[in-house]
């Protein structure tokens, strides 16, 4: 996975467009009934759950107030580790509104640790977490979806707004990306 672009490695599908939309509708039916009455503000975390979000926000049958941050973490680019900085922060007074973080994958949990940590310094009164994807088996700090599309392997994912080297963005299915062997071709 080290090829430049989208060369040397391959697209496996792991979700289609109607599984994903089950999951989306599911997860917006749950926050639904959950936030009735409440105020609500999500959080997108940017750039991977811009997708995710927009699905979210048109199958919710509250009102509800949108939200974004961006983060960076020094790392590899496929971990994130050590550092982690916000480089564009909320907008929206967060004081005693209900503040749902939506993110595409949790891996170690430290994004996640961190923005929950520091959005906790504005005083809502309640925040959660909604994610579309979790690899469990490779958290490193304790992080659990309040809501949760669905569990996967340890696998890189892309589509659907989820990017390797900022490509695949636009595609509307998920997939999971795999070296190609020249060795057996
Ligand atoms: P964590 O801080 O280690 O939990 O990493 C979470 C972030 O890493 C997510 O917001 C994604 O941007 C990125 N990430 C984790 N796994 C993948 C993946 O399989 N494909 C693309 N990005 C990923
Ligand atoms: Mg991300």
């Amino acid at each position: 996975m080290n090829g430049k672009g989208t060369e040397g490695h391959r697209l496996n599908r792991l979700f289609t467009r109607e599984q994903i939309a089950s999951i989306v509708q599911g997860l917006a039916d749950q926050i639904s009934r959950d936030y009735d009455g409440r105020e609500l503000v999500l959080v997108c975390i940017l750039k991977g759950a811009f997708v995710f979000l927009s699905d979210l926000i048109r199958h919710l049958r509250i009102p509800a107030q949108v939200d974004f941050v961006r983060l960076a973490s020094y790392g590899s680019g496929m971990k994130t580790c050590g550092k982690i900085e916000i480089t564009k922060d909320v907008e929206i007074p967060l004081e005693n509104k209900d503040v749902l973080i939506i993110e595409d994958i949790i891996d170690s949990g430290r994004t996640l640790r961190f923005l929950k940590d520091r959005l906790a310094l504005l005083k809502p009164r309640s925040i959660k977490v909604c994610a579309l994807l979790d690899k469990k088996s490779r958290r490193e700090v304790e992080m659990e979806a309040d809501y949760l599309g669905t569990d996967v392997d340890d696998i890189f994912i892309v589509g659907y707004g989820i990017d390797f080297n900022e490509y695949y963005r636009h595609l509307p299915e998920i997939y999971y990306v795999t070296p190609i062997d020249h060795s057996k071709v």
